[in-house]
């Protein structure tokens, strides 16, 4: 009897196709509570612990709902092969374990196409696992990224499938909620690494300080690049007009909420930059089609599953927070709706300014969860939302 692994990419897949399978997290219970796979349309999720498998087997065995495929994950591979064993056995129909364990999941990145024509091509990469997106535009043979993940080798490999040069990595701030991959990529491949002196002033690398307004492009010419900067969720934020169409808004702006103003520390003096920058972004051209640095849920995403809306549409999902016209009720607003963050993101700032160094595994364990970087992740309750 052998049981076979799936891939987190395969995993994401048959979610995406809305396939019917229970997805068994075996891992003890406050793990799964932190984190645990979430996607489009994932309905069929049960925790049981494999010690509890392990001591108590019949137990377990009856918890298990026995109508459906099974997918299992675990830390690591090992006990979710354990268990997939012991269902096997027992007749079920175990579909295999997670390879790489719930680590393949937080890391795992999926491309979609958000614009191709005859000049270039944008892609957004998923990632699930953070609930975030990075960015790639193409043209011809040069590629610029933004906002990339630790993942580096995924975003190397994609260029090189595509015959690209990585010309460029632009970050929207200094990110406080994943590692960035910035600096890796600039460092491996010669890539421009472009961020905001007000995030990165201090940063233990060489990096290009962008000026509002300023403008990149590629060899041959346009698609134009133009930096623009809103300071708010950080000091140094920046969100990157494409050809004037497209807005990487990083945590600016996303489809639901806006970035949390407090996670520095100073929730007040950070809660004005922000208001005025969204008043500032309200005159913006309302056909600008925002590519967000995270979303809150699936349902944000289009048919083809990429996150991105018109300004238009943001400012009116948005109204209530757009709404708020004066300093004072913004604040009150922003305080109202604060909450802990996580107690990881003081090292993740220092790791993304390279001003301490983790080994791999720490890595992995610092940068895996959800996000927690827009202000209203209560305001459905607030009645905030549409
Ligand atoms: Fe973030």
């Amino acid at each position: 009897m052998s049981v076979n692994p799936y891939s987190p990419t395969e995993l994401f897949d048959s979610i995406s196709k809305h396939e019917d399978f229970l997805m068994l997290d075996v891992r003890n219970e406050k793990d799964f509570s932190r984190f645990k796979v979430e996607g489009p349309e994932l309905c069929h999720m049960q925790n049981v612990p494999y010690f509890d498998f392990m001591e108590t087997e019949d137990a377990c065995v009856k918890k298990v709902k026995e109508n459906k495929s099974i997918r299992v994950v675990c830390a690591q591979e090992g006990s979710a092969k354990y268990v997939c064993e012991i269902l096997e056995r027992r007749g079920f129909n175990v579909k295999g374990y997670l390879e790489g364990g719930i680590k393949s999941w937080g890391n795992v990145l999926v491309p979609k196409t958000v614009f191709k024509d005859s000049n270039c091509e944008i892609i957004q990469f998923i990632r699930p696992g953070k609930a975030s997106c990075s960015y790639a535009l193409i043209k011809d043979k040069e590629m610029m990224l933004f906002d990339p993940s630790r993942n580096i080798q995924f975003y190397l490999d994609y260029a090189k499938n595509r015959g690209c040069k990585i010309i460029r990595t632009f970050e929207t701030h200094l990110q406080a909620d994943y590692i960035a991959g910035s600096r890796l990529i600039s460092e491996n491949t010669g890539a421009e690494f472009i961020g905001n002196e007000n995030d990165f002033k201090g940063a233990k690398f060489t990096y290009k300080a962008v000026n509002d307004n300023e403008t990149f492009s590629f060899s041959d010419g346009a698609p134009i690049v133009r930096a623009i900067h809103t300071p708010g969720h950080t000091p140094g934020s920046a969100c990157y007009v494409i050809d004037e169409k497209f807005v990487v808004s990083g945590d600016t702006i996303f489809i639901r909420s806006v970035g949390r103003p407090d996670l520095g520390g100073k929730a007040e003096e950070w809660a004005v930059l922000l208001f005025n920058t969204l008043n500032n972004l309200k005159k913006w051209d309302k056909n600008l089609q925002i590519l967000p640095g995270h979303f809150m849920n699936w349902e944000e995403a289009n048919k083809d599953l990429v996150f991105s809306k018109s300004l238009d549409e943001i400012l009116q999902i948005n109204k209530g927070i757009f709404d708020i016209d004066n300093e004072k009720d913004f604040i009150k607003f922003i305080k109202e709706n604060m909450r802990q963050q996580p107690e990881e993101y003081a090292k993740i700032r220092l790791v993304n300014a390279n001003l301490t160094e983790v080994d791999d595994e720490a890595a992995e364990t610092l940068d895996l969860g959800k996000n927690e970087c827009a202000a209203t992740q209560y305001a459905k309750e607030k009645g905030l939302k549409k």
